[in-house]
């Protein structure tokens, strides 16, 4: 990479133009055209912002074509293997894997804001009971902000600091929270002695009549959904945080504009999507049929928890998830899901099928996700509001991230404009 060029020229007509290239420390270069606009009265067009790059970030790389994550520069098959999730919360929002000691404090700063403002509990009955949880996710952690005035203040590291803590530590707890409401049961309070991903479970899973033991192999197949969720550098929903952050809204606020954006089935969506399309498909029998439809265009049908924007090989979380999901079926006893051979068996056959592999669609994180969750008990409705939980990490690391870049400005995307030129209202009775 000797000589690769440090300006890129663009020439409209017959004028020419130098913008700078800057360098990451892995990845494509980027041509910066932060003034194109002020050189040469022109915007660029990019819809779904496939070739820009809207912020430096040192958080978390993907290589889409190699099949790659990194956080912080760690592969996420590292940490799902060998780590936590708390520390890989640590690690994304201080780009640094804690010591023994920042490991411990860090800890005890989640584990003692897990519970909610009592008077919290009383939003929830202001739910329908058939309310979907990410409706009451939307709504619950953008009102975090009318209880919590202490950490509203963006300019205060302090107060950032603090409300990045208490989303991490109340997320579970609101997740939790909207999930017993919804099958009508009583919240559970969080256990500061449990771990993080096992307080989770026991608030989802403990009931009043009867002991609960947190098993331990869904308690670490939680905690690695938790780390394959945490972050996903600027994603839809984390783009979405960046840019209601950028107009200095509070983080609580932003944090439910991420959630909103999530719940989209192209996006968090999909492995409710996922779990939908292979109970539809059935059995394996139903599988060719299924992908005739698939690839017939009128018929609009996609394979869900296939194909990502950036990956074009397979989704690294995906193949982890696979693993996990296996581990999963086999302690609920429930290895002979008939959902789990139709999910082999559509892998099977659309990673030789010439559609999948000319298209570079290979199966995503979503893909056994969704079996993976039913088999731990959770309902689809569930599944969206698991991933919100997990992603908060990454949405306030981002968000802090840019809050504290100097070169942060609102967000304002420009426009090709199309619709109709100039034009005199003509009052009602005068219109044809
Ligand atoms: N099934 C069948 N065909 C597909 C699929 C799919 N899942 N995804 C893309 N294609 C086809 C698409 O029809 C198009 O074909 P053609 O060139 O003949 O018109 C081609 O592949 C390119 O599609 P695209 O829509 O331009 O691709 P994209 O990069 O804009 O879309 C995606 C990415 C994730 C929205 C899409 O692959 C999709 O809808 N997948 C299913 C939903 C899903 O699993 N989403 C979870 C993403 S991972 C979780 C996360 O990180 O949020």
């Amino acid at each position: 990479m000797a000589n690769t060029p440090t300006t890129a020229k663009l020439t409209i007509g017959a004028d020419s133009y130098d913008f700078p290239v800057r360098k990451g420390t892995i990845g494509p270069d980027v041509v910066d055209i932060s003034d194109l606009y002020k050189k040469t009265g022109r915007f660029t067009f990019d819809p779904g912002f496939t070739s820009t790059a809207a912020c430096d970030s040192a958080i978390t790389y993907i290589d889409g074509d190699k099949g790659e994550l990194l956080y912080c520069g760690y592969p996420i098959e590292q940490l799902a293997e060998k780590g936590n999730f708390l520390e890989t919360c640590y690690l994304l929002l201080h780009r640094e894997l804690p010591t023994k000691e920042e490991f411990a404090a860090f800890n005890k700063a989640i584990t003692y804001h897990t519970m909610l403002h009592e008077q919290m509990n009383r939003f929830y009955s202001g739910f329908r009971r058939d309310a979907h949880p990410m409706a009451v996710m939307v709504g619950v952690v953008g009102a975090l902000s009318a209880f919590y005035h202490d950490s509203t203040d963006i300019q205060d590291a302090h107060q950032r600091m603090v409300a990045s803590h208490r989303m991490i530590a109340k997320m579970p707890t609101i997740a939790a929270m909207a999930f017993k409401y919804h099958i009508g049961q009583p919240f559970n309070y969080p256990r500061n002695d449990h771990d993080y991903a096992s307080n989770f479970l026991q608030m989802c899973f403990r009931v009043p009549c009867e002991d609960y033991k947190v098993n331990p192999v869904l308690a670490k197949a939680m905690d690695r959904i938790f780390i394959l969720h945490a972050d996903h550098e600027q994603n839809a929903s984390t783009s979405t945080v960046r840019l209601a952050g950028s107009s200095g809204a509070n983080p609580f606020a932003c944090i439910a504009a991420g959630i909103a954006c999530l719940w989209g089935p192209a996006h968090g969506g999909a492995n409710e999507a996922a779990l939908q399309m292979l109970q539809e498909i059935g059995t394996v029998e139903n599988i060719p049929a299924f992908l005739a439809k698939v690839k017939d265009k009128n018929e609009h049908t996609r394979l869900m928890g296939f194909g990502h924007r950036v990956y074009k090989n397979y989704d690294p979380r995906a193949k982890v998830m696979q693993k996990t999901c296996h581990e999963v079926l086999a302690t609920m006893g429930k290895h002979d899901d008939p959902l789990l051979h139709v999910a082999m068996e559509l892998e099977r056959i659309a990673l030789s099928d010439d559609y999948f592999l000319s298209r570079k669609l290979y199966p995503n994180v979503d893909f056994y996700s969704g079996i993976t969750l039913k088999a731990m008990g959770f309902p689809t409705s569930m599944f969206t509001a698991l991933f919100a939980l997990a992603r908060t990490v990454g949405w306030i690391a981002q968000w802090t991230e840019m809050i504290e870049d100097p070169a942060q400005r609102i967000g304002r995307p420009r426009q090709l404009y199309t619709g109709a030129v100039r034009r005199d209202y003509a009052p009602l009775d005068q219109r044809a």
